[in-house]
């Protein structure tokens, strides 16, 4: 039988997955593969893309759905259970069982691309699923780090709190962008963080890579910080998606 995989999210034509799949299927000849981008209006649709697909192997989690599709599953790894989020999906016999391999794939790009002589606090925009698999790649590393949310109450500091801690910003020499702000269709939009105090000593990475250069990292990098986009992270977390689905 043809065997599918696909992505599952709110919208998913942003996406680079497909055609990183699609490549990589035609390059290892494995023509009765199929990589499908399935947008799902509620998380509850899960279940009747389940019965409409029967060749399912493997789904790939998007926005906004990497924490609520947890009660979906059947079983979780325990490190996306200690994450609090899942991006992959392995379909075995109709059971479902949940997996991270964002925060593997941000640890990974995240620990080459930081220089090794310098030690780093963090910013983390955002407090969604990705930022939780951030969070814990950050813990991995030892860098600390405090979380930006536009409610207090599930970060360290609300924008506003922060853009009026000038100290804050400019002693925070990575930030990290974990919003949807600036993505695909919406390139215009940016996370509203007062980015007049970066500087060339800033490290500025967007889990964003459709653009490649998102509003934000531009303007950083028109202050001088090095930036970085999610482009590498996405091919990392696809190759070992692959990898918990062939196993
Ligand atoms: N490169 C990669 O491999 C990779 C991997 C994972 C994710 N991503 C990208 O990361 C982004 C987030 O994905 P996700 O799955 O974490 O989404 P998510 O679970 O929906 O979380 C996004 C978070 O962003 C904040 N946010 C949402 N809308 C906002 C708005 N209008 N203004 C300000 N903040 C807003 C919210 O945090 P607060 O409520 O705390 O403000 C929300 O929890 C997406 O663009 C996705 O494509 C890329």
């Amino acid at each position: 039988m043809e065997k599918i995989f696909g992505l599952i999210g709110s919208t998913v034509s942003h996406s680079f997955s497909k055609s990183y799949f699609d490549e990589k299927f035609f390059r290892d000849g494995l023509r009765d593969h199929r990589y499908e981008l399935f947008p799902l209006e509620k998380i509850q649709d899960i279940q009747t893309l389940l019965k409409e697909n029967e060749g399912l192997c493997g789904l790939n989690v998007t926005l906004p759905y990497k924490e609520q599709v947890l009660k979906y599953l059947h079983e979780i790894d325990p490190e996306a259970e200690k994450i609090g989020a899942v991006n992959v999906i392995r379909v075995q016999k109709g059971k479902l069982k949940g997996y991270n391999t964002d925060s593997a794939a941000f640890f990974e790009t995240i620990e080459k691309w930081l220089p090794k002589d310098r030690t780093f606090n963090a910013l983390v925009l955002g407090s969604g699923g990705s930022s939780k698999a951030v969070r814990q790649a950050l813990t991995k590393l030892g860098v600390e780090h405090k979380i930006v949310s536009r409610d207090k109450s599930t970060g360290d500091f609300s924008y506003e709190e922060i853009n009026s801690q000038p100290k804050e910003i400019a002693s925070s020499l990575l930030i990290i962008n974990t919003t949807p702000l600036g993505m695909h269709p919406n390139t215009d939009s940016l996370p509203p963080l007062d980015l007049e105090k970066l500087t060339k000593n800033h490290y500025v990475y967007d889990l964003i890579y459709n653009p490649a250069r998102t509003q934000f990292l531009q303007k950083a990098e028109m202050r001088g910080a090095t930036i970085k986009n999610g482009l590498e992270m996405l091919h990392v977390q696809a190759e070992k998606s692959w990898q918990i689905w062939n196993n």
